[in-house]
Parts: structure tokens; sequence; C-alpha cells
């Protein structure tokens, strides 16, 4: 393949906080329309905004808001290179200091889960299967990545400071994405 797929940006990151939003739907009882004060007016936040505001404001939630925003890929990306650090197979790959390299791949997973483009602007296209040719990567190097990372996932909670845990399909989609992404980057298969 010559060209990297685009979904390498673009996650289907409002599919999974929609399905989380319809099992919140309120049920039918629930007043659905505009709800009107004393002097017959609609009174709700957002009920008399038009255009790109009122459509951000209904718009669902996206999986980078739903965990937590930054903070939450940050503790999963520090969890999994304080791993990265110990394992012998894996970290002679990654240059001296880490810290840039926490920031990129931070950076990445929260621009692809719905997160402000900053990783696009700093770095430009993930290319991430050309970024990653000049590691080998087999099945042993996959595997070892996947394990740090599934053990960092598996610790996480939303970040707002409650502990909360992560809901289950979110932990899911975020394992699938891994778990290709991981397969897709082997470049010394054998
Ligand atoms: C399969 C095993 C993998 C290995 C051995 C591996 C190894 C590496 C190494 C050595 C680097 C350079 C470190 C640096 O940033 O300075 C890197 C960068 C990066 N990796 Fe991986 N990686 C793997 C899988 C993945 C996966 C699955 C993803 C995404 C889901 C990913 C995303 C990134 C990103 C975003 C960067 C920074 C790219 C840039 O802007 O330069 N990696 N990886």
């Amino acid at each position: 393949m010559t060209t990297e797929p685009d979904a390498e940006t673009q996650a289907p990151a409002r599919s999974a906080s929609r399905t989380l939003q319809d099992v919140s739907e309120p049920d039918d009882a629930a007043p659905t329309g505009p709800v009107e004060g004393a002097e017959g007016e609609s009174w709700q936040v957002g009920m008399n905004l038009k255009g790109s505001l009122r459509e951000a404001m209904q718009a669902p939630p996206t999986v980078y808001e739903i965990v937590g925003g930054q903070r939450f890929f940050d503790e999963l990306v520090d969890r999994f290179y304080d791993a990265v650090e110990d394992d012998p197979l894996l970290r002679p790959m990654y240059p001296r200091d880490m810290g840039p390299s926490r920031r990129r791949l931070a950076g990445f997973l929260a621009q692809y889960w719905g997160g402000p483009p900053q990783y696009s602007e700093e770095r430009g296209h993930p290319r991430l299967r050309m970024r990653h040719m000049p590691f080998p990567i087999g099945l042993a190097e996959r595997d070892a990545w996947m394990a740090h990372m599934t053990a960092s996932l598996d610790a996480a909670t939303i970040a707002d400071g409650a502990g909360r845990p992560l809901p289950g399909e979110i932990r899911a989609a975020m394992f699938d994405h891994f778990d290709n992404a991981a397969t897709h980057l082997i470049n010394r298969p054998g």
C-alpha cells in the first residue's frame, strides 16, 4: 500500500459516545420540547441559539471529552512509557530522552479520539507506517508493545479526579484501535 489510510487521523470518535448517549436518553415520559418560562419564551440555554453554536451544543460528546480530555491520554501514555523504560526489547528503539516521545503519542491519541489537532499541527500527517520503518517491528515487538498498552488501559480511569472506571465500550474501542494499528505496523514479519 502506498498511501496511508485517512483512518489514521480520523477515528469514529463520536460513534462510541453516541451509543453511550443513547443509553442515557431520558425515557418517554420526560419532556422533550423547549421548556417555557412565565412569559412564554424559551429560557433554556441553547434553545434560542442558531447555527454552529447550537449545533455544537447539541453534538454528542467525543470520546476525548468523555474520558476527561488531554489528562486521560497523558496518564495513559505515562504508564505505558514507564513500562517501556524497563523493557529490554523495546527500550533500545526509543531515544534517550523519552519526554518528546510521550508528548507525541499522547497528542496523537488525543486527536484520534476527537481532541484538538495539536499533533497534526506539530507533526503533520502521522504516516505511522512510514515513521515506524526505521524500527524493526516483528511479532515479539508488537506483542510487547501491546502488553504494556493493555496494562495501561486496564489501569485507566476517567480523568476527572473521581477515579470512575472507563466505560467498557470505550475501553474495547481503544483496545481494538491499538491492536489493529500495532499489527499494521509490523514491518519485519517472520
Ligand atoms: C507495534 C509496536 C510499536 C513499536 C515497537 C513502536 C515504536 C515506536 C518508536 C521507537 C517510536 C519513536 C519514538 C519517538 O516518538 O521518538 C514511535 C513513535 C510513535 N508511535 Fe509507535 N510503536 C509501536 C506501535 C504503535 C502504535 C500501535 C501506535 C498508535 C496507535 C503508535 C504511535 C506512535 C506515534 C504517534 C509515534 C510518534 C510519531 C511521530 O510523530 O514521530 N505506535 N513508536
